[in-house]
């Protein structure tokens, strides 16, 4: 069932997730959380049905929901001050969870971010798309889409030897697995930032194509994957969760991603953003970052745009996909505020994708466009999730007191070693 929330972005000034245009263009009764300082506001317009805390679940009727929008923005002043839900097990839900604190996108890591920026190497993304590309395809239920699963968590493992990171490989019921990692947070553990992309590829003839997916979308997890890197060898200690997702299964309608939302929501795992990478290795465009404004959050979007102007160096502009394009549209249904900066104007998209042509040709042989993601990524990693670089970070390997006892004990058996070629010396003479 659909959670979203109300587009109330039409009123001046508002920015406001624009996920459900469709719902209140519908008519009948549709189910809203609000405050419960809102409700004499409602009054003519509702039938309420529970108050928990300061929040209460009414219905109304979708016919008046724009009227209702309007009136609390003149009263309230407030943008999406209210959810909408259609049924009322979903408003019920929510109402249990408790209203979702609206996230403060502030700038105040400049030094961080400039000292991790310069890190990110187009050659690094390079490999890994070459890499990716190379196999026969990736799709979700072939052996070469299950074998990718293992390799992306391998050379995702292959960064660091933190021991306070995790690798997780996600089964969703099918041979390809999510990939999943997490640099937990010191301070707000419990927010978590999500960056993502889809690991899948597809062509016609299903598992045994050829589907390079050099583009879709492998220039999206090789994007993730340089932020990862560079993130790890930088000993990054986010104060925010952050997890690094690689979805199995989006091309066969988002399965992988909607599993995991669903099952975030069991956990009840508080995702506080979401930036899904899928292509950014075209530019087919006049301007560089398109930022979807569909099934996304406009708040976060304004805070990409921030981003990209203070640290990225790239141009930018808004589009739309039209549809529920990639798995940011999961985390939108879901309630949590999702991104989706696109590598072109969707007019000028990159056609050979979903074919065996999806190859790096298309992109003349490198990754000079996506760096301009990564870096985008990285300082939405690293403003979002807070945190600073670490002296002290937890490792497998042998500490430096290990180290001392390790060249002491070298040097007694050198010294050993030397006094014995003394005496065997001294008494050959
Ligand atoms: N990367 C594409 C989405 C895309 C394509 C966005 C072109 C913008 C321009 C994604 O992997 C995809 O193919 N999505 C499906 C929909 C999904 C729900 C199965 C699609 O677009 O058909
Ligand atoms: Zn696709």
């Amino acid at each position: 069932m659909r959670t979203a929330l109300l587009l109330v972005a039409a009123l001046a000034g508002c920015t406001t997730a624009r996920a459900s245009e469709d719902v209140a263009a519908h008519v009948g009764e549709r189910y809203i959380t609000i405050g419960t300082d809102a409700l004499p506001t409602l009054a003519g317009h509702a039938r309420l049905i529970e108050t928990e805390g300061d929040h209460a679940v009414v219905a109304v009727d979708a016919r008046d929901l724009e009227t209702l929008s309007e009136e609390m923005h003149e009263v309230f002043h407030r943008c999406g001050g209210f959810m909408v839900h259609d049924s009322l097990d979903d408003a019920l839900s929510v109402q249990k969870d408790g209203p979702k604190k609206p996230i403060e996108y502030t700038l105040d890591h400049g030094a961080l971010v400039r000292a991790v920026l310069p890190k990110l190497q187009e050659q690094s993304i390079l490999g890994t798309i070459r890499e990716l590309s190379s196999m026969q395809n990736r799709y979700y239920q072939s052996t070469t889409g299950a074998a990718a699963s293992t390799w992306l968590r391998d050379k995702w493992r292959s960064f660091s030897t933190r021991t306070d990171i995790s690798f997780e490989l996600f089964d969703q019921g099918y041979a390809q697995r999510s990939v999943i990692l997490t640099i937990p947070g010191t301070t707000r553990a419990n927010e978590v930032v999500v960056l993502g992309g889809h690991l899948d590829s597809i062509a016609i003839g299903g598992r045994n194509s050829n589907a390079p997916g050099a583009d879709d979308d492998a220039s999206g997890i090789a994007t993730l994957t340089e932020i990862v890197r560079v993130l790890l060898q930088t000993n990054y200690r986010p104060e925010r969760t952050i997890k690094v997702i690689a979805y199995a299964a989006e091309e066969v309608g988002l399965r992988g991603s909607l599993a995991i939302v669903k099952e975030f929501k069991k956990r009840k795992i508080n995702v506080v953003g979401a930036l899904q990478l899928d292509m950014t290795n075209y530019q087919g465009s006049d301007k560089d970052i398109w930022l979807m404004r569909d099934f996304t959050d406009a708040a976060q979007n304004a805070f990409l745009v921030r981003l990209i102007e203070t640290y990225v160096g790239a141009t930018w502009a808004f589009d739309a996909c039209g549809y529920a394009c990639s798995d940011h549209a999961s985390w939108t249904r879901a309630g949590v505020p999702a991104s989706m900066p696109f590598e072109a104007r969707m007019h000028d998209r990159n056609t050979a994708i979903h074919t065996k042509h999806d190859t790096l040709e298309m992109s003349d042989e490198n990754a000079i466009h996506a760096l301009k993601f990564a870096r985008l990524g990285a300082a939405y990693a690293i403003e979002l999730a807070k945190g600073d670089t670490s002296a002290t970070i937890p490792t497998d390997e042998p500490d430096a007191p290990d180290r001392w006892v390790l060249f002491a004990g070298l040097f007694a058996l050198a010294f050993a070693a030397r006094q014995r070629a003394k005496n065997s010396a001294m008494t050959i003479a």
